[in-house]
């Protein structure tokens, strides 16, 4: 399973990609806000550093005007994904921006029939949002299983890409039932490492080595 980090934050990005933890990366209108920078010049960096896809999201509403914005972010950098929401205009602009050689992420999928409609238009990702089903007592993961089924009943090649991802528990759940892709906030990628035994075994170590009273270096 890739590994996209879902945030505009660079130094955060930087981090964990040092680490190679960073197959991609996803932003919204909210993360743009939330990182306080223009977004084309925040995209670019990004796209400097990562290489590759990084989904920027159009925010117009019929599908000529996304098609315009699209081209517009597809133009920062070769590993754009134009992210466009799960609309009628939205999967018509993905046909054209796809048709045109585009990678494009369709964003803001919460049904199955949804994603399928995204993979006939072409897309290269689809993302479902499995927290959000989550905060309204729906199952998020059912909807990530559902559309594996879907896709790989037909072959479709479009990439399952899991969406607001909350915790360490969605991530090993996305990677068990097959998602192409997950996108979470940096914390979330770092708390994949904690183990209470892991920390438990290691303070047991430590204060035996102490009592050794050897060094190695
Ligand atoms: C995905 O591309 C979205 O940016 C993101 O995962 C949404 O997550 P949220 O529901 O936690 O805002």
């Amino acid at each position: 399973m890739k590994f996209f980090v879902d945030t505009a934050e660079i130094d955060a990005i930087a981090e964990l990609n040092e680490l190679g933890f960073v197959d991609g990366v996803t932003t919204n209108p909210s993360l743009i806000l939330k990182s306080g920078r223009d977004i084309m010049e925040v995209t670019k960096e990004i796209c400097d550093l990562v290489s590759g896809p990084v989904s920027a999201e159009v925010v117009a509403m019929d599908a000529e005007a996304m098609i315009a914005e699209g081209r517009k972010l597809a133009e920062i950098a070769e590993n754009i994904a134009i992210k466009l929401p799960l609309t009628w205009d939205g999967l018509k602009a993905c046909k054209v921006l796809t048709d045109d050689g585009h990678m494009v992420n369709v964003t803001l999928c919460f049904s199955a029939n949804q994603a399928l409609l995204a993979a006939k238009a072409g897309a290269t990702f689809i993302s479902p949002f499995i927290g959000r089903l989550d905060d309204i007592h729906l199952d998020g993961l059912d909807l990530i299983q559902d559309i594996r089924t879907i896709y790989d009943n037909y072959g479709f090649e479009t990439n399952i890409l899991a969406a607001s991802i909350r915790s360490v528990n969605h991530v090993q759940d996305c990677a068990l039932v097959g998602a192409d892709v997950m996108t979470a906030p940096p914390d979330v990628i770092r708390k994949l490492v904690s183990h209470p035994l892991t920390d438990k075994g290691l303070d047991q170590f430590m204060a035996d080595w102490a009592k050794t009273g050897q060094k190695i270096l």
